[in-house]
């Protein structure tokens, strides 16, 4: 079997190995897939290793996706943008950075929630990693309005000028966000990983928002539980653009891209 994995530190609860082991098993692919937990000064050591034994290509996570693209001899527009790389390939001994994450998003929206983008009123909440990889995936999909806001404004204006020559946002603070309500809105911030809820107004919905949260596993989050209060239509969590990044991964890779209904409903059933 072709050789890829998963490098992140820590690594060992990756839900990455299983959804490419589902992969495999819907597309008839022969690929093993495992994790790497590279010591933290160590990453690129361990990538050029895993190259040197014949790997052909991996995921990054947390804390290793900006040295991932540091070390790519090519780096793809979106991971170029988003400043981070979740995927890189192996293609003659050449390392070549990509970063699937905002695309995963989108498509989990489009096509795994039927929910067209274009025309819509979209709202990122955060200024993160998560925000900057999905920015240049949403004006491709050509809201009428995109809007970023972050608990510290700055951080919000800094994407605007970042990407200015992309597409319009609009930045701000979490109090003076402009537009609402919106059709979208995206929990990029980190906030549900400490039980916290962003501080931002009940206006931000309607009865046909949907409102997306990043991060899954977790249940309910705050700012699952406050947009359903504030009479959002539809809140889902992050499970299906887990599943649509690693879709793109392995279609990138492999020149087949899989099937994600089965493994989107299966990785949903394990999870508490
Ligand atoms: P990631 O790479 O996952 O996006 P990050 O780069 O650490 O994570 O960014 C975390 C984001 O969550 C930031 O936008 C942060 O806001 P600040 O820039 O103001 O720090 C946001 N965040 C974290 N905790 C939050 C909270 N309790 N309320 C609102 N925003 C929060």
């Amino acid at each position: 079997p072709d050789r890829y994995a998963v490098f992140g530190s820590p690594i060992a609860h990756s839900r990455s190995p299983g959804i490419h082991a589902g992969f495999a098993r819907v597309t008839g692919e022969n690929i093993e897939y495992g994790t790497v937990e590279p010591p933290v000064e160590g990453f690129a050591p361990a990538v050029r290793a895993f190259l040197a034994g014949g790997g052909r290509g991996c995921n990054v996570t947390t804390p290793f996706k900006l040295q991932a693209l540091a070390i790519a001899d090519e780096q793809r527009p979106y991971a170029a943008t988003a400043g981070a790389a979740n995927c890189l390939k192996f293609e003659a001994g050449r390392i070549i950075a990509e970063n699937f994450d905002g695309t995963g998003l989108v498509n989990d929206i489009q096509r795994n929630l039927g929910y067209d983008i274009a025309g819509r009123r979209v709202l990122l909440l955060g200024a993160g990693g998560a925000v900057r990889g999905a920015i240049l995936p949403f004006l491709e999909a050509r809201p009428t309005r995109l809007a970023v806001a972050n608990r510290s404004a700055d951080e919000a204006r800094l994407l605007q000028s970042a990407f200015a020559r992309h597409g319009a946002l609009d930045a701000s603070g979490l109090d003076d966000i402009e537009g609402a309500p919106f059709d979208l809105v995206v929990n990029a911030t980190s906030a549900s990983l400490f039980g916290e809820l962003p501080a931002i107004p009940v206006r931000l919905f309607h009865d046909r928002t949907l409102a997306y949260e990043l991060v899954y596993g977790r249940g309910l989050t705050p700012f699952m539980a406050f947009a359903r209060e504030s009479g959002a239509g539809r809140t889902v969590d992050g499970v299906g653009m887990l599943v649509e990044q690693a879709a793109e991964a392995f279609g990138w890779w492999r020149g087949v891209r899989p099937e994600t209904g089965s493994v989107i409903q299966s990785l949903r059933a394990s999870l508490p």
